[in-house]
């Protein structure tokens, strides 16, 4: 067995066995190829299988779940599938393929090919490489473009001279893949990404493209280097018109991760953060309003992304002002509890304020978790009649409570009984 398989959980090495029974059966050739090859050569832990085909992909996905138990999906605007196993093993499924590009920056015209085809529309060698898993070339590395080699000398390397102004947003992968394995854009390569970025080949990207590159990006673990990487080889305001990467910004970004590092420690089990927002926020803050909308209008992120990075944009300075000072906890519950917490850990990433401070570790350790003993239906019980009033009621109950620590539910009760007489 080839040396990289051995150390594949026993399911994957099923799937590929599977495979290999396909391909036998429908007397094809099929390979792994992709990310997952190279990671595989890398010791890196991924369990993407991506499987292509010189025949009918679907035909050899529908076979493959039969083999294995499991569903199938298939785009059949991409004629490709999906087989995601009863262990939850998912593997892409595609038939090999030419491409070649009508113009720079479009997406490219499809047509069948063979896996020399497949590996040469690929970005850089290290993806380039392929597993055969048919009886002739069983579990042999195929190297058209010296993938191997540039693996273990930790390089970055483009196929052709046109990739990047084929598809710039190889230019951010590039970076991406440099960062995550530590490696280095080999020269010319580097020579390439300059070259397309002084034609300003980004500009003529269609905009979903380059978004999904970039929130890949900056969802990437070294957030800090790939930044400032960005900043060297392409210029952030090629990307965001008019953000520079000052010193003051990096170190707000640096503050930005150790907020998101102080988060993930004291809350484990606190909700999930959208850390690529946050960074993304980091990169606005100090623009103008003006140039911000028409970042978010270009971008077209979703509702929820567009109403976070809003809320810090127009009201952080303000609140920072506001939270700097000693208040009572109602006050800080009411400033904090509406905005969502990758806004609020801006506001203590960005201000050194020891109270700012105090009063945000507050709110998450215990203001925030302070939950009423009563509701509605004791409200109920004392004859109050039911509206739009329960909710005032219910909310002075909880500012006392924040406010005056009422412990019981007795405590609670006769407070309201207080307000009501009054
Ligand atoms: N690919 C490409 N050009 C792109 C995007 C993808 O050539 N702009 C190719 C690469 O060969 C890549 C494969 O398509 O290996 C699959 O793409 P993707 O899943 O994005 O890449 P991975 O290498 O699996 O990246 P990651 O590890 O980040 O998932």
């Amino acid at each position: 067995m080839l040396k990289y398989l051995k150390d594949l959980p026993p399911q994957l090495l099923k799937v590929i066995e599977s495979a290999k029974l396909v391909s036998s059966q429908l007397r094809c050739r099929s390979y792994l190829v992709g990310g997952f090859v190279r990671d595989l050569i890398l010791g890196r832990k991924n369990f993407d299988l991506d499987i292509t085909v010189e025949a009918d992909g679907m035909d050899f996905a529908n076979l493959l779940a039969l083999y294995l138990k499991a569903k199938v999906i298939h785009y059949h605007r991409f004629s490709t599938a999906t087989v995601v196993t009863p262990e939850g093993f998912k593997i892409d499924i595609a038939t090999t393929r030419k491409e070649s590009y009508p113009q720079p920056a479009l997406l490219p015209y499809v047509e069948k090919g063979d896996i020399k085809d497949d590996l040469a529309r690929r970005d850089f060698t290290i993806n380039a490489l392929a597993i055969g898993i048919y009886p002739e070339r069983e579990e042999r590395i195929i190297d058209f473009f010296g993938g191997y080699n540039d693996i273990l000398r930790k390089k970055i390397r483009i196929l052709h001279d046109k990739s990047f102004i084929d598809d710039p947003t190889r230019i951010l992968r590039a970076i991406r893949f440099e960062q995550r394995f530590n490696f280095r854009i080999e020269r010319h390569t580097l020579r390439l990404i300059k070259e397309a970025v002084s034609l300003k080949m980004f500009e003529k990207l269609s905009i979903p493209r380059l978004k999904d590159e970039f929130i890949l990006l900056l969802k990437e673990d070294n957030i800090i280097k790939i930044i400032k990487r960005v900043e060297e080889l392409i210029k952030w305001d090629n990307l965001i018109p008019l953000v520079i990467l000052t010193k003051r910004k990096i170190k707000f970004l640096n503050s930005i991760k150790r907020t998101i590092g102080w988060y993930k420690r004291e809350f484990p089990h606190k909700r999930h953060l959208d850390e690529w927002l946050m960074y993304l926020i980091g990169l606005l803050d100090g623009l103008d309003k003006i140039h911000i909308d028409y970042f978010l209008n270009k971008f077209s992120l979703r509702k929820g992304e567009t109403k976070r990075i809003m809320s810090y944009i127009t009201r952080g300075k303000e609140l920072i002002d506001k939270l700097k000072k000693k208040i009572k906890p109602s006050i800080i519950y009411r400033y904090l509890e509406p905005l969502s917490y990758e806004v609020i850990l801006l506001l203590k990433a960005k201000s050194k304020e020891k109270n700012l401070n105090k009063n945000i570790d507050k709110f998450f350790k215990v203001y925030n978790n302070v939950r009423l003993n009563i509701s509605g239906r004791d409200l109920k019980k004392l004859g109050i009649t039911e509206g739009p009033c329960y909710q005032v009621i219910l909310n002075k109950l909880l500012y006392a409570k924040l406010d005056r620590g009422l412990n019981t539910k007795e405590e609670e009760m006769r407070f309201i009984k207080n307000i009501i007489g009054r």
